[in-house]
């Protein structure tokens, strides 16, 4: 390095690992206990099974992904400064997940919190563990998507319980001089209402009445149109921030919702489908361990090589949706 001139630091993935539910659920299977088919399936979605947790919960699943990581990596428990859990389907209420992710590891030394940002979670909390790693605050941090959204799916409606799986992905991410080049994060509360899954209904002793807790509801048409507006909008804007072309990214990982959306957001970037890997026909959407279990393949399958350009890319309730780029 040149006397007096200091690089700046941003936050590299070392090391990723996922882990899926045994229990394989495939398209005949619903076709069983919904009016439903794997042709209807199949063309709408691109998803022909998925994996439902029957004994995992969502931290036992995340601290499986997050040891896979952590042994990828080479680094410690002891040695993460930082766990982020991006969940919408915690096991508690309190302690929060990446607490109990924290129990389970013996990550003596982190702070834990965790992330709702539904499906574009792990693109926040990647986000937010990049924010603390280049204050200089955290040096080391452990970063996991982990979702049981089967606990949260009405099983008699088949408008939505085809669609979702149960799994958990995570990336170990450490201070370094190459990484992650830009990033985005954007919300829109007023369409809040698209995709929701909860209840405003309270129940206590003065309302004589316990509280509702509400299954996942959702307008399908619009979370569709949404998402194909809004992940070319953020993906060009990381791209024209990184000063790095569309055709000059190697691999597109975006959220594994459905192939069609996929198609699409390759169309309006004028990028070959190619680029962009997916694995929603095996599990499903797996809403925030989506990205980070398609990181996982893509890394242990040898896709990815020192110096690729990946962007990540993520789209879900809230409205929420992000993008990151970085170089491998
Ligand atoms: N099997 C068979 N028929 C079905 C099913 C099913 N599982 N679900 C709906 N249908 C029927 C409908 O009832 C409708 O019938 P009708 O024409 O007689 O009324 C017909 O199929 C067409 O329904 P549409 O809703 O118009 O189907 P569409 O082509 O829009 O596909 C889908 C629906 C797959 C949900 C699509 O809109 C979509 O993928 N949207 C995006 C959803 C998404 O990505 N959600 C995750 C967001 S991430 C997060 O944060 C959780």
């Amino acid at each position: 390095m040149d006397s007096g001139q200091v690089k700046r630091m941003t936050t590299r993935i070392i090391g990723t690992g996922s882990y899926v539910p045994e229990q394989i659920v495939t398209n005949d299977d619903l076709a069983a206990i919904v009016e439903t088919n794997d042709e209807w399936i199949r063309s709408r979605t691109g998803i022909g099974q998925r994996r439902i947790a029957t004994v995992e919960s969502t931290s036992y699943m995340a601290a499986r992904a997050a040891e896979r990581a952590l042994e990828n990596s080479g680094v410690k428990a002891e040695e993460i400064d930082l766990i982020l859990l991006a969940t919408s389907s915690p096991d508690f209420c309190f302690p929060n997940g990446a607490c109990e992710v924290q129990g389970l590891l013996g990550a003596v030394n982190a702070a834990c919190f965790d992330i709702s940002a539904a499906c574009t979670g792990f693109v926040y909390a990647l986000n937010t563990a990049h924010a603390f790693i280049s204050s200089g605050m955290y040096r080391t941090a452990l970063v996991i998507g982990a979702d049981v959204l089967s606990k949260l799916i009405d099983w008699t409606d088949r408008s939505t319980c085809v669609l979702f799986g149960d799994g958990a992905g995570a990336a170990v991410v450490r201070a370094d001089e190459t990484g992650i080049i830009a990033s985005n994060m954007h919300s829109e509360g007023s369409k809040g209402s698209v995709l929701t899954c909860g209840s405003r209904t309270n129940g206590n002793f003065l309302l004589g009445k316990k509280p509702e807790l509400g299954y996942m509801t959702m307008d399908g048409q619009e979370v569709f149109k949404f998402a194909v507006k809004r992940v070319p909008q953020c993906i060009t804007e990381v791209l024209e921030a990184g000063g790095i072309s569309p055709e000059a990214v190697d691999h597109f990982a975006v959220h594994q919702a459905n192939y069609r959306i996929i198609e699409s957001i390759a169309k309006r970037l004028k990028v070959s489908i190619d680029r962009f890997p997916v694995n929603m026909e095996h599990y499903g959407n797996t809403s925030g361990a989506s990205v980070p279990i398609l990181l996982d393949e893509m890394n242990r399958g040898g896709l990815l090589k020192p110096g690729d350009k990946v962007v990540l890319s993520g789209f879900g309730a809230g409205l929420t949706w992000g993008a990151l780029l970085l170089e491998w």
